[in-house]
């Protein structure tokens, strides 16, 4: 049996950086601490956050104390403002990567121009995309919505940075030719491409796939959907108590990799529990633990015995 975990498995670097950031200041700190809605999609992560005392906060109250950090996906600029107007002490770990398209927007919208974003309004990176473009923001999912929008005098053109690469070309391609007045920039992270690339690189050489991450998770979703795209048996779990082995029982290797916000511990506990599943699964292995398992009976047996 081989089992090989992808190389680009678990923490993207924006999300590894703001999970450090809001333990580093767990450590230092004796006030409460907040993150402002959940840190990362994944369930498991945020019980560890919670038993360090670092709580969630959805909504803005009408004053505050202690320190809110700002996840990775962003926030909109009026709500970082809220925040420290009430009196939080704001740590921003918005990824780097997310910032440079926040100042794209903003650079452009003060001249006056729309924004184009190739995601999903309802996610919160877009949702904090949104407030830098000053109420001349418009989202789109693929080229048909963005050939419904009007002609604008002037827009630019950018793409949540977990977006699909084919449908940004696209796009850009449609645009280049159609409107060649929009500045077009490509802000999706390489990271998400990376991951996606390799899980179909490993469908080629492993007989299934396991994709492991929060069942919230955008970017685990949709790797999982790659990975049910390869055609080879695959599933997407949030722990290991969830891996169904029976859909894997023929396999001769396994393939695991995880989203973005997965920590290391639970795709280790993962690649653990396939590989006991299947040391157990082996014949001889098998043999082996019937005849240790009447040894240790007998041994009870013994035991028994002595005492009386
Ligand atoms: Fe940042 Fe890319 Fe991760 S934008 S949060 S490093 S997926």
């Amino acid at each position: 049996m081989k089992i090989s975990i992808a190389k680009t498995a678990g923490f993207c670097m924006g999300v590894r950086r703001a999970v450090d950031m809001v333990l580093d200041a767990s450590n230092k700190a004796k006030e409460p601490i907040y993150t402002y809605g959940p840190l990362i999609h994944n369930p498991q992560v945020l019980e560890m956050l919670e038993s360090k005392q670092i709580f969630r906060m959805d909504t803005i109250p009408e004053s505050g104390k202690g320190i809110v950090l700002i996840r990775a996906h962003g926030v909109p600029p009026q709500d970082e403002k809220a925040l420290a107007d009430v009196g939080f002490t704001v740590i921003n770990a918005t990824c780097p990567r997310v910032v440079r398209v926040q100042v794209i927007i903003d650079k452009y919208s003060k001249k006056g121009y729309d924004t184009i974003i190739l995601g999903d309004e309802k996610h919160p990176e877009v949702i904090g995309l949104l407030g830098y473009a000053r109420d001349k923001g418009h989202t789109v999912t693929n080229l048909d919505e963005l050939q419904a929008l009007p002609i604008f005098e002037k827009a630019v053109v950018v793409a949540q940075t977990t977006q699909n690469t084919k449908i940004f070309a696209d796009i850009q391609a449609w645009c280049r030719k159609n409107v060649p007045h929009y500045e077009i920039f490509n802000t999706i992270c390489d990271s998400t491409e990376k991951r996606q690339n390799e899980v179909r690189e490993m469908a080629v050489t492993h007989d299934a796939v396991i994709v492991v991450g929060g069942k919230f998770s955008g970017n685990t979703k949709r790797l999982a959907q790659v990975a049910a795209e390869t055609g080879k048996p695959s599933m997407h779990i949030e722990q290991a108590s969830e891996i169904d082995y029976e859909s894997i029982a023929h396999a001769k290797s396994i393939a695991i990799t995880a989203g973005a916000s997965t920590p290391n511990w639970i795709i280790n506990d993962t690649c653990s529990r396939v590989e006991q599943a299947f040391r157990e699964k082996q014949p001889g292995r098998r043999k082996i633990m019937a005849v240790m398992d009447v040894l240790m009976k007998a041994n009870i047996i013994l035991a028994a015995g002595a005492a009386c």
